[in-house]
Parts: structure tokens; sequence; C-alpha cells
């Protein structure tokens, strides 16, 4: 399926985007940064490529373990768009790596009434590999369940470079008036201009840092930053973040009374 065009944008978003889950619920959009399977296979004696595959499997239970958990949308970062840095070995591997999983998953993903985007920009990305992207989005486009949105070639700057260049196409084409321009407008031009924004954001692996990941979206997200490296990471681990986030207050500025 191809992503909405701005002109699509301006009609789906206004319409699709929620609002978060309410103070002192679980979150209804977590988002994970999955760090750490090169160490986890380095500790092995086995190559990064091993911790790959076994991050891979890791991303079933947590999937699996959304709707009774409550969580409506998970997003997943499996590739950033400075991760093209690393060796060609390990690049031609996760690629090949992600062509696999998708065909491997795609039946049980449709029957279990996921809904699986993919945000990132697929200009770089194999032929083969959109092919299974776009079909993977279309042969779940129905589902509600639960959503799943894969990063894959996402950087949060590269994200918004893109989306400012269609706005200022917008605006040079007289389709868009820049006075009309505000913090609601720009939203509708990024890759998740159809989801609401994150409400936990949770690293694996020891590392507190974001590395490019939904830095607009996630402007009042709660984080979670844990040592367990991802194909370490368990259901029951997940479910306690969920339950320590419950205990939050999230004031976005304002003053709890
Ligand atoms: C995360 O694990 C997966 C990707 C970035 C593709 P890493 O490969 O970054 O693992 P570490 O951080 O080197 O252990
Ligand atoms: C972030 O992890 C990207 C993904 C998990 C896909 P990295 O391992 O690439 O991040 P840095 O390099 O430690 O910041
Ligand atoms: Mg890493």
């Amino acid at each position: 399926m191809a992503r909405a065009t701005p002109r699509d944008i301006s009609v789906t978003c206004d319409s699709a985007v929620e609002t978060s889950s309410a103070a002192g619920r679980g979150p209804r959009h977590v988002a994970i940064i999955m760090d750490g399977n090169g160490r986890w296979a380095t500790m092995r004696g086995r190559p990064r490529l091993f911790g790959h595959h076994a991050g891979a499997k890791r991303v079933r239970e947590i999937v699996e373990a959304c709707p009774d958990l409550g969580v409506k949308y998970l997003t997943i970062f499996a590739f950033s768009t400075e991760n093209w840095k690393r060796t060609q070995v390990e690049v031609a591997g996760l690629m090949s790596l992600f062509r696999r999983y998708i065909t491997r998953e795609t039946r049980q993903l449709c029957d279990e009434g996921v809904r699986v985007r993919f945000i990132g920009d697929r200009v770089r990305l194999d032929a083969k590999l959109v092919s299974l992207m776009d079909t993977l989005e279309l042969m779940t486009a129905q589902n509600d369940k639960v959503h799943l949105t894969i990063a894959l070639n996402y950087g949060s700057r590269d994200e918004v470079a893109r989306a400012t260049k269609r706005l200022a196409e917008d605006v040079a084409q007289g389709r868009l008036d820049p006075k009309d321009v505000d913090e609601e407008t720009l939203p509708k031009y990024l890759d998740t201009c159809v989801l609401p924004d994150p409400d936990l954001v949770i690293r694996t692996s020891g590392e507190a840092r974001i590395s490019n990941f939904l830095l607009w979206q996630s402007a009042y997200a709660e984080y979670e930053f844990v040592d367990t490296l991802w194909p370490d990471f368990t259901r029951a681990e997940f479910a306690r973040l969920l339950d320590s986030y419950s205990a939050r207050d999230r004031r976005f500025g304002a003053v709890t009374v």
C-alpha cells in the first residue's frame, strides 16, 4: 500500500488521530527502542547477526502480550537512518532478516488481528523488501486489535526534514497558507500521522538516549530505560514497566490538584 500523500494526510490524519490514554491508566501507545542485540551475541561468542535473529523472536512475545495488557499501539525501532554506518555484512544480514521476518510472520499477524504499518524512508530499501512491506500493510489494513508500527530506515530528523519538504511544496503550490501553520500542521506530514503520540518509550540495553527516535511525537512521553538486552526482554518485564507507568503523574505542564 502506498504511503498517504500530504493531500490524503489532511483528510486521513484529522479523522484518525486519537488522544492518549488518561492519566492513571495503562499506556495505550508504547514505543520500544529494541537495543542490545549485538552485545547479547558477543557475550555468547557469536556474531552480531545471531543477536539480531534472537531479537526478532522477542517481538512475537511482546506483540502477543499487547491485547491482554491493554496496549493498542506498539511501535518498535528496527533500523535507524544511522544504522547504515555498520559493516556491509551486518546491514545486509539485517535486510535479509527483515525480508524473512515479514514473510514468516505475515500469516500469523493477519490471523491475530494485528494491523502493521512501517515508518521511515523506503527510498533506500531494496525493492523486494519494500514490496513485502507494502503487501503486509495491505493485508492487515482491516485489522484493529493491535496496531504494530515498525520503524525501518527511520530517523526523526530525516522524518521532520521530509515532512517539511512536503509542507513547503504545499505552500509553494498554494494548497497551504503559511499563516495556518501551527503545531497541529506539521504532525500531519510526519510518517506517524495516523498514530497517537507514544505514552511510554522503553529502551533496553542500559543506554539512556533516544538515538533519533520519535523526537517530535515523544515530547510528553514517559521513559523507561532498562538494563536488559533486547533478546532477554520478556512479557513479564514488559508488564512490570506498564504497571510502573500507571503509577506516574503525567501533568503535561499543568498542576495536579
Ligand atoms: C539493536 O541492537 C538493533 C539494531 C540497531 C538494528 P544493536 O545491534 O544496536 O545492539 P548493540 O547495541 O550493539 O548491543
Ligand atoms: C537505536 O539503536 C536504533 C535501533 C534500536 C534500531 P543504536 O544501537 O543504533 O543506537 P546508538 O548507536 O547506541 O545510539
Ligand atoms: Mg545498539
